[in-house]
């Protein structure tokens, strides 16, 4: 059965106290702010602690997935966990986006909109969680199962942390951005599953969305050799049929075209001198492939 849209709370209200992004004074819209790609030690080590405190907001929420949960009761207990850690919830406000965390169930490969839809047993449900805090956001998401799972299904989430993972497998300074996608597409696509191309990792920092972008496809134009000090996302959206996607007419929710299941799972990193250092540590995505199991 197809996912559908069902009704969504009331907006949530962060204390004042709690610092907002820049982009919440000026609508929603993130201002270009052209911040470095390679940052400072002193943002990387905002980013370290931002990174503790998403992951930390991800396992609360992972806890509460269970068979009749709604995904807005999931946005609740991720809002709560932000304003406990002094944190915002990146995704409130950003673009108009109306809630704390995107929950993206079965064929919903991104940015679904938490609402009423209790989850049934035998389905799969991403969280992404991002927080504002210290000035730097912390990105990361995990595909989660509720109750148990038909085989193709865990195999899906199984591939795409392999995925993730042959993706930060290939970060160290002087490769190239495009080695991430190649390493990420050959691991898919030897499992006869899709990558989704049209959303991609990102630099990540002050500014929630900067301007590199990362592709986990085989891009040829993206050349950028990475150096120590980037700070960037990856984040694989990985399909059983269809790497295309359709929007719903709420702007946000992306579907794959062929209804078939999609999953993603998503680490903030920074390149070190001999490699890469995740910085959104979790029990639902620890830094490691040899870490990481299925829930
Ligand atoms: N967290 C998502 C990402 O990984 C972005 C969500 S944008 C939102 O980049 F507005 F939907 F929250
Ligand atoms: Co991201
Ligand atoms: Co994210």
């Amino acid at each position: 059965m197809p996912v559908k849209a069902g009704e969504m709370s009331p907006t949530r209200s962060v204390p004042e106290d709690i610092e907002r992004p820049p982009y919440i004074a000026n609508g929603g819209d993130p201002i270009r702010r052209g911040d470095p790609i390679v940052k400072s030690s002193d943002v990387v080590a905002a980013m370290r602690v931002a990174g503790v405190a998403a992951g930390e907001v991800l396992d609360l929420v992972g806890a509460a997935i269970a068979p009749g949960i709604t995904t807005d009761e999931l946005d609740a207990v991720a809002h709560a966990a932000y304003i406990e850690r002094g944190g915002y919830p990146s995704p409130l406000g950003y673009r108009g986006f109306p809630k704390s965390v995107c929950t993206s169930v079965n064929e919903v490969i991104c940015h679904g909109i938490p609402d009423d839809r209790p989850m049934r047993e035998g389905e799969i449900v991403n969280v992404d969680v991002t927080i504002f805090l210290n000035g730097v956001h912390g990105d990361t998401n995990a595909t989660f199962a509720v109750g148990s799972l038909d085989p193709r299904s865990a195999a899906l989430m199984r591939v795409t942390r392999e995925c993730l993972f042959r993706g930060i497998d290939a970060v160290r300074p002087g490769a190239e951005v495009r080695a991430i996608g190649r390493a990420i597409q050959q691991h898919a696509e030897a499992n006869d599953f899709g990558v989704v191309r049209t959303f991609c990792g990102h630099a990540i920092g002050p500014e929630f969305h900067g301007a590199l972008s990362i592709p986990h496809y085989d891009e040829p134009r993206a050349t950028t050799r990475l150096e120590p000090g980037m700070t960037f996302t990856i984040e694989p959206m990985i399909t059983m049929g269809t790497w295309r996607e359709r929007i719903w007419s709420d702007g946000w929710t992306a579907v794959t075209a062929d209804g078939q299941r999609t999953a993603q799972y998503e680490h903030t990193m920074v390149v070190t001198d001999d490699g890469v250092e995740v910085l959104t540590p979790s029990l639902a995505l620890p830094t490691t492939l040899e870490a990481s199991s299925a829930r």
